[in-house]
């Protein structure tokens, strides 16, 4: 969507996948959803280094809205839970230097049975999340249809646009329609959303990361073609930090997502992050090539028999990323290639490794190398031509 938003795909931290429905305040005063939480949670993209390296956004997901809409059939949120209104948790993450999403579900009912946003009342949700300083859309789709959908995602784009605020719009509009054509048209989901879920929900298990790995692998033909600046691919949240993923599975999460251009969500508790799922999230040269600014999407380039996949994204300055990335699960493999047998052309480059941060020594696309994987790890290259002398020495 040309509204100048998500240049880039976005960044930051959704209450979703580690937060889910819990709405009891009273047992579980710290996770329940509340706008403590969102409050807990800016102090820590604030504080702890995560705003600068570009997560900004704070998003909010279902369960946030009271039973009833108010008098003049506005949202509104639980007044037990969110006490102080949302202009107000906008305005204390807007002093942070961050930006507030919002969810909504176009339907009757959000998923967990709170008010929809029905057709006739598009108009209304956008206008009070505009007035309420809200940032960003989350559309979900639950309790409606493929007719209902058609209408629906398009006329909230237009009304986001009518209100005049800059808000980003997130369709799950796809994800309800198994995410291929001719059920999902992509060029104009291109026009009406910033970004949108193609496929199912992560779950905090390695299996569900793999499967959706899996999914978008398997139809990049019809979805890489369908990203670009202002309008991505989402293969949903980042799981890392939470309570599944090995330390290889995490930079494996985290290069995969890169390489596909993925908006960089965070749903994990910011407060007891262990340091190695940190690093790992922060690691600037991973979000780099997920935030580069040509914004073409990766792709799978092999798949070997021994297990070993290579991922390649190219970058703007003639640059590029490589994911080698292990299927298997015995021991470190060790996989023998060399630049040219990936496509690349003649010339020499230089390597570095994104996660052992550190510079490779040069090579040339015929020099053969041999890498270590890890089981269900990678390996991550941010690869440039190297500036030959003859030519920085003009000829
Ligand atoms: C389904 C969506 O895909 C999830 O990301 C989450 O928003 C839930 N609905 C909330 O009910």
């Amino acid at each position: 969507l040309d509204n100048g938003l998500m240049r880039t795909p976005p960044m930051g931290w959704l209450a979703w996948e580690r937060f889910r429905c819990d709405i009891d305040c009273k047992d579980d005063p710290k996770n329940c959803i509340s706008e403590v939480l969102f409050r807990d949670m800016a102090d820590r993209l604030a504080e702890d280094g995560w705003r600068e390296l570009g997560y900004v956004y704070i998003n909010i997901d279902d369960c946030w809205a009271s039973m009833e809409r108010d008098s003049n059939g506005r949202l509104q949120p639980d007044p037990h839970r969110f006490p102080g209104g949302i202009p107000k948790l906008a305005r204390y993450i807007h002093d942070r230097g961050l930006k507030l999403g919002i969810y909504g579900d176009l339907g009757t009912h959000t998923c967990m049975g709170y008010p929809g946003t029905t057709l006739d009342k598009i108009q209304t949700d956008a206008q009070t999340f505009a007035d309420w300083g809200v940032d960003m859309l989350k559309l979900d789709g639950c309790y409606s249809n493929a007719t209902y959908q058609e209408q629906g995602y398009p006329l909230m784009s237009k009304a986001l646009n009518a209100t005049g605020r800059p808000i980003a719009y997130s369709c799950s509009w796809p994800a309800y329609q198994g995410g291929l054509p001719p059920k999902v048209n992509y060029t104009q989901l291109g026009e009406i959303c910033n970004l949108w879920r193609n496929y199912g929900d992560i779950q905090d298990s390695w299996d569900s990361v793999l499967n959706i790995v899996d999914w978008f692998s398997a139809n990049q033909d019809i979805l890489q073609p369908a990203a670009g600046p202002g309008r991505w691919n989402d293969p949903d949240m980042l799981i890392i930090g939470d309570f599944s993923l090995s330390v290889d599975q995490s930079r494996s999460q985290m290069a995969l997502w890169a390489i596909m251009a993925a908006p960089l969500f965070v749903s994990n508790d910011l407060r007891t992050l262990n340091s190695q799922a940190r690093t790992i999230l922060q690691n600037k040269a991973a979000i780099a090539v997920n935030q580069d600014p040509l914004g073409i999407q990766g792709r799978r380039l092999l798949r070997e028999k021994s297990g070993i996949e290579v991922f390649w994204r190219p970058l703007s300055n003639s640059a590029s990323a490589l994911v080698f990335f292990s299927r298997r699960s015995d021991m470190p493999y060790r996989y023998t290639t060399s630049l040219g047998k990936l496509n690349y052309t003649s010339g020499s480059y230089k390597v570095y490794d994104v996660f052992a941060e550190e510079l490779m020594p040069g090579l040339s696309d015929s020099t053969a190398f041999t890498i270590s994987i890890n089981p269900s790890g990678v390996v991550m290259w941010y690869v440039l031509p190297a500036v030959s002398r003859e030519q920085s020495q003009g000829g």
